[in-house]
């Protein structure tokens, strides 16, 4: 059952023609979705002729058909991860029961939260990054952008059909406002903050790809231990897709640092924005600004909501099956920041309240290893500079840092001061215009901007001068 039936409308692993109904409702959302699409998605874009990546199969080998595609002709389709018999749930008060092939009824409204606020996430990126095309540094970078967005719009197709499968009228309710909400709107904004930012030059691309999308692992994998069995199988396939992404992040990030290396070391010296190149003090900032909304995304350190969650067997924890544990956290302690006497301490307090703090740590470690790997290249080169993760005390506007000021060593400090020094730690205006005015087009076959190396190597085996887009 692995294969996707591509002579359907809507492209499927999951029988869809066996549900006449479901499959009616699927069909009269797929205009709708063609035409935000149209409206919200990728700029000047629809005859461009792409390199691109289409599902076939969900099996963990050769799931993936490469072939040149006008975007508006991808196969958007709904692709479940295989079924694993007799799974059961692996936590909180139902462990070991079986899993959910249909919604419980009691926690009806906390799953189709849940599903509705990661469907959110998916649309609203492909609007963030729709005028990113106009300023690619090289082809191949424009087909990863590309791709990206296609998938993106795959994933939301995904959430889409648990919605319109298992949740009645509200969930077919639900699917329409995913069109409606835009990102940035001033009336019906995206869900998250950070899929409210528009994502306007390549290096916040990169970043967005590194910071954002590895947020979407750490919820994916969460949501993929579900006990809710058809959820957890559609994450577990769009975890497949996901880890593209933010190899783009790293790549691209680390493709900057390279560059940024090279101009340093011809010029001997730091200061290299009047070489064309990104200087690491921008660089930094652009680390500040990300990872810091990014941890928002997480929620509240101490959450009734998340506790629920887990304790309904609905979204658990990152590798929940790798933890040695219960899986219950009867009477466990986890520690949480708190602010006391005008410092930042650590108190414990029960696990199962502080599940949202547990994830944005294993997000923070994952984010360092990128930042680790970069600041090697920076010490091979002999350049005296490292890269870092700011505090989880700074710039953050959800939980308990979200009334205080805090510079990026987590130090609590004056709205005075703050106001003071924070040009020095995120993008000003003036960084802004920089960094776009570095963004020229490159569109020659082969070719990559001065401001980022070229690739290392190519997609699916082509050279790096391949035509991996094609305007005409
Ligand atoms: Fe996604
Ligand atoms: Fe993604």
């Amino acid at each position: 059952m692995t294969k996707v039936d591509y002579s359907q409308t809507i492209p499927n692993n999951v029988n869809l023609s066996d549900d006449r109904r479901l499959q009616r409702a699927l069909e009269a959302w797929q205009p709708a979705f063609l035409n935000w699409w149209d409206e919200m998605g990728p700029a000047e874009s629809s005859n461009y002729e792409i390199f691109l990546r289409t599902a076939i199969d969900v099996s963990a080998k050769g799931w993936a058909h490469f072939d040149m595609v006008k975007m508006p002709e991808y196969r958007w389709g709904i692709f479940l991860g295989d079924k694993e018999e007799n799974r059961k749930i692996g936590f909180g008060a139902h462990k070991g029961e079986d899993v959910w092939q249909e919604v419980p009824g009691e926690y009806r409204a906390e799953l189709r939260r849940l599903i509705v606020t990661q469907g959110d996430t998916e649309p609203a990126s492909v609007e963030q990054q729709r005028i990113l095309g106009r300023t690619c540094p090289s082809l191949y970078d424009l087909r990863s952008l590309f791709q990206i967005n296609v998938e993106e719009g795959r994933h939301l197709w995904a959430m889409v059909y648990l919605l319109h499968a298992y949740f009645g009228r509200d969930g077919r309710e639900e699917a329409e406002e995913m069109l409606m909400r835009h990102s940035g709107d001033e009336d019906k904004p995206r869900i998250l903050e950070a899929f409210n930012v528009p994502t306007t030059d390549w290096l916040s691309f990169f970043m967005f790809t590194y910071f954002q999308d590895r947020d979407g692992k750490f919820q994916l994998s969460s949501l993929a231990e579900s006990g809710f069995d058809p959820l957890s199988r559609t994450c577990n396939f769009m975890l497949t897709e996901e880890a593209h992404h933010m190899f783009v992040g790293d790549s691209g990030v680390g493709r900057v640092v390279q560059r940024s290396i090279e101009l340093i070391k011809e010029n001997d010296t730091l200061d290299i924005r009047q070489f064309g190149g990104i200087d690491l003090a921008t660089l930094q900032k652009w680390i500040n600004f990300h990872f810091s909304i990014c941890l928002d995304l997480f929620g509240q350190e101490k959450s009734t909501n998340a506790a629920n969650f887990y304790n309904m067997g609905l979204k658990g924890r990152f590798q929940e099956m790798k933890i040695d544990d219960d899986h219950k956290l009867d009477g466990e302690v986890y520690r949480v920041p708190e602010i006391r006497d005008n410092k930042v301490i650590f108190s414990e307090v029960g696990a199962l309240t502080s599940i949202n703090e547990r994830l944005r740590n294993d997000y923070r470690d994952d984010c360092q290893k990128g930042i680790d790997r970069w600041n090697k290249m920076l010490t091979k080169a002999g350049i005296d500079f490292q890269i870092k993760l700011p505090h989880s005390a700074f710039h953050r506007n959800i939980g308990t840092f979200a009334d205080i000021n805090a510079d990026i060593n987590g130090n609590l400090i004056s709205k005075s001061e703050w106001d003071k020094n924070v040009d020095n730690w995120i993008p000003t205006a003036a960084d802004r215009a920089f960094v776009e005015s570095l963004m020229v087009p490159v569109l020659e076959v082969g070719k990559t901007a001065g401001w980022i190396s070229p690739p290392a190597r190519g997609i699916q085996g082509m050279d790096t001068d391949f035509e991996y887009v094609k305007f005409h």
